[in-house]
């Protein structure tokens, strides 16, 4: 279907974003200003419990701070209710009374046979579970209760049941005058081989499990067959135009809502686990639909929520399952997202554990879940022995392998610092305990009286002037650009409670910093936090504002632009951060010169290089390098350069830039 040329416009001065947000969030009313239209909630689009989820009604674009989810109302319908464009581009125009202009038959075509097929599958859904309440199922109401699914819950899944025949199902339906082709191409009939037969139902003598999609649409069955003999224990309906396996997760629609309420997404293995966890209260639950998990439904999980744990059974099916989604996830890693794997004791699976040991048993596997790198490492590991060089050194290789396929450089150093302790665990004889970072000293109260310059840059450790750590930046810069981020808040109060969590987490190496940042936060509900400040600290205070790199900061040369402020914050802090962890590596690195030779080490240096480069690549793809000032301290030219084209970026490249 093409839109004529002005609809979406149209449509989008139609809608109000707010309203269409305002269905899914609950606003944060402490942030939000609606007389601005400007609102503010925890992000629909990633577990949190702060509000970085910005919609700004006039231009009806919305951005979240946390994960970066960003458009319009269109691209809101379509993420969150998981649907097409199209799709959402006419729940839209219905929603603002718009027509929607004619449909391209063979597409009109194809979503009334969805909505066809759909149909029949609500039908069939009703039909088993009628079945279940028959003398017909006494032996299935026998299975159930043995399984201990109460009826209650029974209903509450929709759980049914296919008698034992060839065509009990197919009657039924068609005698309701639904066609045979519509029973076979929603799965629920298969067509025999010899042609002058008719379909015959696809389920028979089992259990019925009704597959449902995000919105709660039926699309296909599951059924479990009750004797031990069945050669196939499951049956699954096979992929249609309304299923597709590997696009969809048993009890999406439920668990994406518990998720939002703050459960654990846990990924079982079946429909049983599913209920079992469910009813037991872990409700946020789902499981692959009789695949192995795909990238789709990987990106799909990670779209309900930021950590999903796996929940293995504790045998090598289990295991093996863990390691095929490793591989699966370490290209797909990206900042925030993670995987955790839960593992199960030994022969039992999430059902059989709560049935013999109860919800707090399932409770502490599920808290004991460990990150993804440790299995990873025990895969590489797990029953080998590694008593010369080179098997250390063949290990070395495919542990740097797998590392290799993280696309995410920062996420990469960090799998690699993981490695390398465990690593140092393993190879113990010459290694010294690891060493954890040790920020430095915080910025205590006080400050130099006069205003004075209080950046002191901390000097290089000798070590770190070899050579190999020559492109290494003084962390000069990040006072830097901590000052910025103190001065613009205290410029801009009213952003302290957008950046209130990335504020409590800075560390503060300037002198003073850290007392600014405790007052920035004691005072940010304060009609002026910034008078409050300066009487509290009035020499930090000074010493920050009036440094030529602060003031000569576009945020802060213009204190009416809030958005630019805002805008250049949240690339402030991701980049200090990003420049923190890059520095932490070298800093190790170096401590590991002075003891034994790391062979790893020119690799991880080049590694935190990687990450720096990507950070400056900045929060959403912004181009621009580092951002470096003229001020007192010698910086050289090129730095300058970068800094320009970074302030340039910021200014130009704004998305929802108006004027
Ligand atoms: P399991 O064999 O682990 O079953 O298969 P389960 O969930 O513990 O089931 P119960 O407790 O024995 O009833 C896990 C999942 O693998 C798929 C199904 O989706 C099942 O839920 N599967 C299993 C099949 O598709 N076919 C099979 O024959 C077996
Ligand atoms: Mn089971």
């Amino acid at each position: 279907m093409s839109l004529p040329p002005g609809f979406i416009d149209e449509l989008r001065t139609r809608v109000s974003l707010s309203q269409v947000v305002g269905r899914k969030v609950t606003w944060d009313m402490r942030k939000s200003n609606m007389a601005k239209g400007d609102w503010w909630a925890p992000c629909p689009f990633h577990q949190e419990k702060s509000a970085s989820f910005h919609v700004d009604d006039r231009k009806g674009f919305y951005y979240c701070f946390g994960c970066h989810a960003k458009g319009d109302a269109v691209t809101f319908v379509k993420e969150n209710d998981n649907v097409s464009f199209m799709e959402a581009v006419e729940i839209l125009a219905r929603e603002a009374g718009m027509q929607m202009p004619a449909r391209d038959p063979k597409a009109a075509e194809k979503a009334d046979r969805r909505t066809q097929l759909a149909q029949v599958m609500e039908e069939a859904v009703k039909w088993f579970r009628l079945q279940l309440k028959t003398s017909a199922a006494a032996e299935a109401r026998a299975y159930l209760d043995k399984r201990r699914m109460s009826p209650a819950a029974q209903d509450r899944w929709e759980i049914g049941f296919a008698p034992d025949g060839w065509h009990g199902l197919f009657n039924a339906m068609t005698q309701k005058g639904i066609a045979p082709e519509l029973l076979v191409d929603a799965g629920l009939c298969a067509k025999p081989d010899d042609a002058k037969r008719g379909p015959y139902d696809r389920f028979r003598n089992r259990i019925i499990f009704p597959i449902r999609d995000a919105r709660g649409k039926a699309i296909s069955l599951g059924g479990r067959a009750m004797s031990a003999n069945d050669p196939a224990k499951y049956l699954n309906g096979p992929e249609t135009d309304l299923f597709d396996k590997g696009r969809n997760l048993y009890n999406q629609g439920p668990a994406r809502e518990a998720a939002g309420k703050g459960q654990p997404l846990i990924v079982a293995e079946g429909y049983m686990d599913v209920i079992a966890l469910s009813e037991a209260g872990f409700t946020a639950t789902v499981a692959p639909l009789g695949t192995a998990v795909t990238e789709d439904q990987l990106r799909l999980l990670w779209r309900i929520h930021d950590e999903p744990v796996i929940a293995l059974d504790g045998d090598t099916a289990g295991f093996r399952a863990a390691l095929r989604v490793i591989d699966l996830a370490l290209p797909l890693l990206e900042a925030g997202k993670g995987l955790r794997f839960a593992i199960l004791p030994q022969g039992l699976d999430p059902d059989d554990l709560i049935k013999a040991q109860g919800a707090p048993a399932m409770k502490a596997v599920l808290d004991a879940a460990q990150p993804m790198v440790n299995l990873l490492w025990r895969r590489e590991t797990e029953g080998k022995v590694f008593d010369s060089p080179e098997r250390k050194a063949a290990l070395d290789k495919t542990l740097r392998a797998a590392l290799k396929k993280i696309a995410d450089p920062s996420i990469r150093a960090h799998y690699g610092e993981d490695i390398k302790r465990l690593r140092l665990d393993l190879f113990g004889q010459n290694a010294r305990p690891f060493r954890e970072y040790t920020p430095r000293a915080q910025g205590g109260a006080g400050g130099k009286a006069g205003g004075r310059f209080p950046f002191q840059p901390v000097a290089p450790m000798p070590s770190t002037r070899s050579s190999l750590l020559a492109s290494s930046t003084a962390p000069v810069e990040e006072l830097l650009r901590e000052a910025v981020i103190l001065a613009t808040l205290v410029i801009h109060p009213r952003l302290i409670h957008r950046f209130e969590t990335a504020l409590e987490s800075l560390d503060c190496t300037g002198e003073g910093h850290g007392l600014i940042r405790d007052l920035l936060l004691a005072h940010a509900d304060a009609p002026d936090p910034r008078a409050e400040i300066a009487a509290a600290a009035p020499a930090p205070l000074d010493a920050i504002l009036s440094h030529p790199h602060v003031r000569n900061t576009p945020a802060i040369l213009d204190p009416s632009d809030g958005e630019k402020a805002e805008f250049a914050l949240a690339q402030d802090f991701f980049i200090l951060q990003a420049e923190r962890g890059r520095r932490r590596e070298i800093e190790e690195a170096a401590q590991d010169i002075e003891g034994v030779v790391d062979e790893g080490l020119t690799w991880r240096i080049a590694k935190a290089n990687e990450a720096r480069a990507e950070a400056h690549r900045g929060p959403q793809d912004k181009t621009g390098e580092a951002v470096i000032s003229p001020n007192g301290v010698a910086l050289d030219k090129e730095e300058l350069e970068e800094a320009r084209k970074v302030y340039d970026s910021i200014r130009f490249e704004r998305p929802n830039r108006r004027n």
